[in-house]
C-alpha cells in the first residue's frame, strides 16, 4: 500500500498528474449555463456535435507530447477513459443532447491534500464527466489507504438553477463587465455549484472565484466542509466571461502570483496578499490576438501554465512574451506546443489535475484571523 494522493497547492514539486484525452469530444448544444459562456461571435453558437476527427487527432498528439515531457522529467502520468460523449444526458430534471469531453480534468477534479473531490459542475452536458476518471479514482482508492474520495453534493441542474432572462444576444461588452462587477451571474443560488478550476489552493487558504461556473452557495459548502481552512471569495471585474481562475490569477511559487492585467484583483481583495508579503505582478501580454477556432477560452490561456516546482514551469510554445516574463521572474521555462488542444477545454493547467505534489499543508497567510471567512 502506497501514498498516492497528496497536493496542497499548484507549485510544490509535481510527481503524479492526470492528463486529459480529447477522444470523442463534442461541442455540446446550447443550454442555460453554456449560452452565457460561448461568446456571441463564436462559430460554436448554433452548431453542436462531435468535433472534427482531424482536430481531435491533433489535440491528442499535443496531449501525448505533454505526457512524454512530463514522464521524461520523472512525473508519473495517468489518463482518463473517455466516454462516447455524443450520447444525451437525461435525468428527472433535464435533458440535453450531448456531453462534452475528458480533456480538461482540472474542471472536474479538485485535490485537497489526500482527498480528490468530484466537483458540482453547472453545465448539464458535463453531468457525467467524472465517470471518465472513475477507473483512476478506483485504483487510487484500492492502493492508497489514506486516499479520501469525495463527491460534492450532486446538483440537480433543474431550471431553478439558472436565471432564464440572463442571456441576451444584444448585451454589450460593457454590460457584461458590469454584470461581473456586480456579481450578477447566470447561475442562481438554488444549489451548490462549482467547477474545480475556480478553486485556487494555497495551503490553508482556498481562493474561490465567484463567476459563471461557481456560486456563493459553493463557498458556503467549502467553509462548512473544511472548517480548518480559510475560504476567500474572489471576483475579477475585468472578465466578461468569468469562468475558471487559471487564466486570471496564477501562482508560480510561494509569494508570487501573476494576474491578468485586464482582470486585476480589486484592491480590497489584494490586501491579504500584500499584508503577507506576496507579490502580484501583471502577466505578460498573450502572443496571439485570437484564440484558435472553436475554442471556449480567451487568448489569456497564455498564462495557463503548469508549474512543476518552485523553479520550473511549462508554458505554451508560441507564448514568447509569457515565457520571457517567467524567465525574468526566475523560472526555468519548458516550452511545449499546445494550441491544438485549447479548443477542447483549455491550456496546460486545465489539461491536467494534480495527484501528487511533494510538500505538506502550510499556511502562507499568517496575518489573517484563522478560521475567518472572507465572503466578498
Ligand atoms: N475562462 C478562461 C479564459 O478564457 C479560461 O480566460
Amino acid at each position: 500500500m502506497a501514498k498516492i494522493v497528496n497536493s496542497w497547492n499548484d507549485f510544490d514539486p509535481l510527481k503524479h498528474v492526470i492528463v486529459g484525452r480529447a477522444d470523442h469530444s463534442c461541442i455540446p448544444p446550447e443550454e442555460p449555463a453554456t449560452s452565457e459562456k460561448v461568446p456571441i461571435d463564436s462559430p460554436m453558437r448554433g452548431s453542436w456535435g462531435p468535433r472534427p476527427l482531424e482536430t481531435v487527432e491533433k489535440a491528442n498528439a499535443q496531449l501525448d507530447n505533454l505526457v512524454k515531457v512530463l514522464e521524461e522529467r520523472g512525473v508519473k502520468v495517468d489518463r482518463p477513459t473517455p466516454l462516447q460523449w455524443n450520447a444525451p444526458v437525461i435525468t428527472p430534471d433535464f435533458r440535453t443532447d450531448s456531453m462534452m469531453t475528458a480533456m480538461p480534468p482540472r474542471d472536474v477534479l479538485l485535490t485537497i491534500g489526500n482527498e480528490i473531490i468530484e466537483a458540482a459542475m453547472s453545465f448539464r452536458c458535463r453531468f457525467w464527466e467524472y465517470l471518465a476518471y472513475r477507473p483512476l479514482l478506483e485504483e487510487y482508492f484500492n492502493e492508497d489507504p489514506e486516499f479520501l474520495w469525495s463527491q460534492a453534493p450532486r446538483p440537480r441542474l433543474s431550471d431553478a438553477s439558472y436565471k432564464h432572462n440572463y442571456y441576451d444576444e444584444q448585451i454589450s461588452l460593457e454590460e457584461r463587465l458590469e454584470r461581473t462587477a456586480n456579481k450578477d451571474f447566470v447561475t442562481t443560488e438554488k444549489e451548490i455549484l462549482f467547477d474545480a478550476a475556480d478553486v485556487l489552493r494555497l495551503g490553508k487558504d482556498l481562493f474561490i472565484q465567484h463567476g459563471l461556473t461557481t456560486n456563493r452557495k459553493a463557498m458556503e459548502w467549502f467553509k462548512r466542509r473544511y472548517p480548518e481552512f480559510r475560504v476567500h471569495a474572489v471576483n475579477f471585474p475585468g472578465d466578461p466571461y468569468p469562468i475558471h481562475i487559471d487564466a486570471t490569477f496564477v501562482p508560480l511559487r510561494p509569494g508570487l502570483i501573476i494576474n491578468n492585467p485586464h482582470r486585476r484583483l480589486p484592491d480590497e481583495q489584494r490586501a491579504i496578499f500584500e499584508k503577507n508579503g506576496w507579490e502580484i505582478v501583471d502577466a505578460a501580454q498573450p502572443a496571439h490576438s485570437e484564440p484558435p477556432p472553436l475554442c471556449y477560452s480567451s487568448v489569456w490561456l497564455s498564462m495557463n501554465c503548469l508549474v512543476l516546482d518552485h523553479k520550473t514551469v511549462i508554458v505554451e510554445g508560441s507564448e514568447v512574451y509569457q515565457q520571457e516574463q517567467m524567465d525574468k521572474l526566475g523560472m526555468n521555462v519548458i516550452p511545449i506546443d499546445f494550441r491544438d488542444a485549447y479548443p477542447f477545454g483549455g491550456g496546460l493547467h486545465c489539461a491536467t489535475a494534480d495527484v501528487y505534489r511533494e510538500g505538506e499543508l502550510q499556511s502562507y497567510f499568517d496575518d489573517v484571523d484563522f478560521g475567518d471567512v472572507t465572503l466578498v
